[in-house]
């Protein structure tokens, strides 16, 4: 059976409170602290940075799954590989260099993620595939949370998901954007096996039920 996991993503969780909210949604049950990354350039947002992920990482005893929204990349990454990223994923349009972008990543010591915007086609993974970690397809266009999820992604999930097969290689299918619990089933079925949930789950109060909720409709699917 697959393993599937869970990202409960900052971007919705009490910025007041970040590292108390990272320690309740990993007794929630999370597998992992998805991170947003917002600049105000490549997306209409500003959010966190290193020092905050640096500031959270001794709070987490799950990988840091640090989803980069900002134009030029590269600069960036040693600053997260430091702070205690596990994980770092950028958007192909945002960098010059995609393959030295990924190689930078996994020199870091980090598993390197491609993030592909709702219109971005998946033809940029024809030479990479064997280079990455980990497809992080967009249900909604980044930048902001709370939005609703596209439904045109999940051809794209099941699209991606034939490709990570035909490669041979584990790479995790993540989806990020409007993942609630009368959806996540479907996402799931397209083959998608890394949950993004900001809204869902710190909107929702109760984060063990939510993420409980969740993995039933995964099971189920
Ligand atoms: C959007 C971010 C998402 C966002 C998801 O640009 O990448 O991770 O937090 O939030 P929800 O689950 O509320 O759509
Ligand atoms: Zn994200």
């Amino acid at each position: 059976m697959t393993t599937t996991r869970i990202a409960p993503s900052l971007l919705s969780a009490d910025f007041a409170r970040l590292g108390d909210e990272v320690r309740a949604v990993i007794a929630a049950g999370a597998d992992l602290i998805h991170f947003d990354v917002m600049d105000n350039h490549y997306v209409p947002n500003l959010t966190i940075g290193p020092l905050v992920c640096a500031a959270i990482k001794p709070h987490s005893t799950v990988p840091i799954d640090v989803h980069l929204m900002v134009k030029p990349v590269d600069r960036i990454i040693p600053d997260f590989a430091k702070a205690g990223a596990g994980i770092i994923s950028f958007h192909p349009e945002a960098t010059d260099h995609i393959d030295r972008t990924i190689s930078l990543i996994r020199d870091c010591g980090c598993k390197a993620g491609l993030v592909f915007n709702p219109a971005t086609p998946l033809a940029y993974l024809d030479y990479l595939i064997d280079k990455i970690d980990l497809i992080l397809i967009m249900s909604v266009n980044p930048g902001f949370g709370g939005q609703a999820f596209i439904p045109q992604a999940l051809i794209k999930i099941r699209d991606a998901h034939l490709r990570i097969v035909a490669s041979g290689r584990e790479i995790l299918l993540e989806v990020d954007g409007g993942i609630k619990v009368d959806n996540i089933g479907a996402v799931a079925r397209a083959g998608a096996d890394t949950f993004v949930a900001g809204s869902a789950i710190f909107a929702g109060g109760d984060y063990a039920a939510t993420i409980r909720a969740m993995r039933e409709q995964i099971a189920a699917a």
